[in-house]
């Protein structure tokens, strides 16, 4: 060991990256960790998870006492906005999660090494001019945006924008159009929105959100549209012109068709994020990417190459802050020479509108292409403290094997739906039929009793409708 300057040495400290490092370093691994922004965390906490809900959270409050939610509860007021203080929270909570990261660094002795590492060799890599070594190397760069081919992205000149350009608008623009209604577009479109711009959203398949069960995205159609969204679903954009501070995006359907040009004051670029490896030299290391451009790695996270591993989202699987996080731990513990796993098949998503849209195991459809199966469904309405709060929308739905009973996926659509799912996460890593969801007692009133209801309704026994 005594050869190399280290015994791990990760390269990137997103919410992967930092993981591996302070759990490398937390087992006794002598470590260190490369990162080439001024702040760790990555994109999550520099310009994904966190700054994206500081402002989901503000603009919510925001909405509730323009739109009349708050009237409702007797609360009258009339709000103002001051989107210096808005954006200004949202640095403050960037800024004191980044330096907590920096704070766990020091306090777990990982160093970091601040600059981008390229690949020397496959023990070896370059940060800043200096060389360092180690027994270990974990690729833990991340993703970046995927650029849409003929559109130019200027986040300086916030015309033509991505995820990081919409979260730092100084000014509420009064038309946005957002390109793909993924969890990006939805998410950063209802901030917008909220705050009073006409947002529309052009989306190339027939609905939003692909990936989750359809029954969640139909639903998700009819709720951004009743909260004043224009949906073009099925809709693909050709162009986007830009005059001064102005846009003219060009659409036309999917399936061909007449185009239209919609006028924008902002366009938002969000159709997908794409595993980052410039500059990382694995040409120098022998290592291929797949045909999508990510690192393959065994169910350990061991690359083809002995002792470079990888993780989170330069790897296959979801594009996921939790996802990156667990396998940064599994990879560490490898490492180390003890069992990390990771369920693949028990990793919820979540988007952060309101409501929530979460998810966990099969959809509905997929779960039927593997066999029979019973679904129940419950809707929020009919929760009592969803009613009581003024929040009607959405419904839990619990999909069990028809055979065992056992639960192979969980939707929810509710104002705590992110929440929620975790409960459906640990039941189903647990091995729970949905008798055993069921039949555990949950506190009253709460949103959960959804779940509780939609897992009795799969054997067609629930109380509440
Ligand atoms: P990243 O977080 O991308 O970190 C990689 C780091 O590596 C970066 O800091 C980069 O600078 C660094 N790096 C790259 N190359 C090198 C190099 N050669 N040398 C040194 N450093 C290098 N996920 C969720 O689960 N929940 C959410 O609410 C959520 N919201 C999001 C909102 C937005 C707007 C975006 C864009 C993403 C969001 N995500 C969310 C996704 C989440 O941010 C990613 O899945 C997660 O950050 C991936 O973690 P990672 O460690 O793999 O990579
Ligand atoms: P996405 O994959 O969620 O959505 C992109 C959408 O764009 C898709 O619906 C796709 O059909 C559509 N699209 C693709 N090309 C198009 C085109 N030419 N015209 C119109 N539509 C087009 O990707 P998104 O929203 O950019 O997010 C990237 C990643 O970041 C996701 O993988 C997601 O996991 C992660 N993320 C997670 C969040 C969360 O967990 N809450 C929040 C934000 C991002």
């Amino acid at each position: 060991m005594a050869d190399y300057d280290y015994d791990v040495l990760v390269i990137g400290a997103g919410p992967g990256g930092y993981v591996a490092a302070i759990r490398a370093a937390q087992l006794g691994l002598k470590t260190a960790c490369a990162e080439g922004r001024a702040t760790l965390g990555g994109t999550c906490l520099n310009v994904g998870c966190i700054p994206s809900k500081a402002l989901l959270h503000a603009s919510e409050y925001f909405d509730a006492a323009a739109n009349g939610a708050m009237a409702s509860m007797g609360i009258k007021v009339k709000p103002e906005l001051d989107l210096d203080t808005m954006q200004g929270q949202r640095k403050d909570a960037v800024k004191g999660l980044t330096g907590g990261i920096e704070f766990l660094f020091k306090k777990n002795k990982v160093d970091w090494l601040k600059g981008y590492a390229q690949f020397q060799d496959a023990h070896t890599v370059e940060v800043d001019g200096k060389t360092y070594s180690a027994k270990n190397i974990v690729i833990a760069t991340g993703s970046s945006v995927t650029p849409l081919p003929g559109v130019e992205i200027d986040n300086a000149k916030g015309v033509v924008v991505d995820s990081t350009g919409a979260l730092e608008l100084s000014s509420v623009p009064k038309k946005m159009v957002v390109i793909g209604g993924g969890v990006i577009g939805l998410e950063l479109g209802s901030v917008w929105r909220r705050l009073g711009a006409e947002v529309t959203v052009v989306e190339f398949l027939d609905q939003l959100l692909p990936g989750m069960d359809m029954d969640v995205r139909k639903e998700a159609a009819k709720i951004f549209k009743k909260q004043g969204m224009t949906l073009k679903l099925g809709t693909k954009v050709t162009g986007v012109e830009v005059k001064g501070k102005k846009a003219k995006v060009s659409v036309e359907p999917a399936k061909g068709g007449d185009a239209e040009t919609i006028d924008a004051d902002v366009v938002l670029v969000a159709i997908g994020r794409r595993p980052d490896v410039d500059g990382l030299g694995l040409d120098k290391i022998g290592l291929e990417l797949n045909q999508r451009g990510q690192i393959e790695t065994d169910h350990d996270f061991a690359t083809k190459v002995d002792g470079v591993w990888a993780i989170g989202d330069v790897i296959p699987g979801p594009m996921l802050a939790h996802k990156a996080e667990d396998e940064g731990l599994a990879v560490a513990e490898n490492i180390a020479g003890m069992t990390g796993i990771v369920n693949h098949d028990v990793i919820p998503g979540v988007v952060y509108t309101q409501p929530e849209f979460a998810g966990v195991g099969l959809t509905e459809e997929a779960a039927k292409e593997r066999g029979a199966v019973k679904v129940g469904k419950f809707p929020m309405l009919a929760n009592s403290r969803a009613k009581t709060n003024h929040e009607p929308d959405g419904f839990v739905k619990v999909i069990a094997d028809a055979e065992t009973d056992r639960v192979l996926g969980v939707w929810c659509i509710a104002s705590v739906a992110g929440t929620m799912i975790a409960q459906a996460a640990q039941a189903m890593e647990f091995g729970a039929t949905s008798e055993d969801i069921a039949y555990t007692c949950h506190a009253h009133p709460t949103h959960s009793e959804a779940i509780k209801e939609a897992a009795m309704a799969v054997t067609g026994k629930p109380i509440h409708i």
